[in-house]
């Protein structure tokens, strides 16, 4: 029963659900990762299987995709689908020109690649991700696993020059072993506090040998979903300049959370 759930799950849910709204019969729909994404694709599956919806979803981790499948939406690959409608995805931070951070979840590269190759890529996020200035939240990159050291020596030597307040670089661990992404590659992450210029560190990061890509979406995301735990939702759509204001319903969501056993 949605009484049984978090004031930030009934956020992410909002956010999930306006999110969901946007999406139509035929859509090839990118699938993000993470606990909001993972609101998303439950409501997904519930007008899948409630209102015979027809999509195709391209999921962003091996996560997303049993999740998916286990709802009853259709998965397919990137390159089956080749191109994509819509991308819906959450954020770690967002700021006010929709630049984020992403890949707390460690599949920033497989979200990279599903969001720049739709037509939209629209964020859904509870308030707290919003920030003044991206940092904060611990920058995370994908580097491969040879020569991770000779890497992370690198990136901190080029940190030094850079606009950023803190610089201490950590290889994420699981358990006792470093975390390994779907690639089977690995995570660092970025201590900065703040940072500066974005546009400039993501370009940086990836001249880098050994790094496969950075957790900054710059100019990627299109539009940010922000719900409330009291059913309110705001949309901002970074093209447009515009601002909408609506509300969720939650009380209607109880069926959802009682398939989910809550
Ligand atoms: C996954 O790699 C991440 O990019 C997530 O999308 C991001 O961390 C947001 O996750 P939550 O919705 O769980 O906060």
């Amino acid at each position: 029963m949605s009484a049984n759930l978090s004031p930030i799950d009934k956020a992410k849910f909002a956010a999930a659900k306006r999110a969901v709204a946007l999406i139509e019969n035929g859509m090839r729909v990118g699938l993000g990762t993470g606990s909001t994404a993972a609101w998303m694709v439950r409501v997904l599956g519930e007008r899948v299987r409630d209102e015979g919806l027809r999509i195709t979803g391209v999921p962003t981790s091996t996560r997303t995709a049993d999740l998916a499948r286990e709802m009853g939406i259709k998965v397919v690959t990137l390159d089956e689908a080749k191109w994509l409608d819509l991308t819906i995805d959450g954020t770690d931070e967002f700021d006010r020109d929709l630049n984020l951070i992403k890949g707390g979840g460690g599949a920033l590269l497989q979200e990279k690649i599903v969001a720049t190759a739709s037509d939209r890529m629209v964020v859904i996020a509870d308030p707290g991700k919003e920030v003044a200035q991206l940092g904060a939240f611990p920058l995370p990159i994908e580097v491969i696993g040879f020569g991770w050291q000779a890497t992370r020596a690198l990136v901190e030597e080029m940190l030094v020059s850079l606009d950023v307040l803190g610089r201490e670089v950590t290889l994420r661990m699981n358990g006792d072993q470093p975390y390994a992404t779907d690639e089977g590659n690995r995570i660092l992450d970025l201590h900065l506090g703040r940072i500066g210029n974005p546009r400039q560190l993501a370009l940086v990061l990836n001249q880098v040998p050994g790094v496969v890509e950075n957790g900054l979406f710059i100019d990627i995301c299109d539009q940010v979903i922000i719900g409330h735990a009291d059913g309110r939702v705001e949309t901002r759509d970074i093209r447009t300049g515009s601002v909408e204001r609506g509300r969720v319903e939650l009380a209607e969501t109880e069926n959802l959370f009682a398939d989910l056993g809550e």
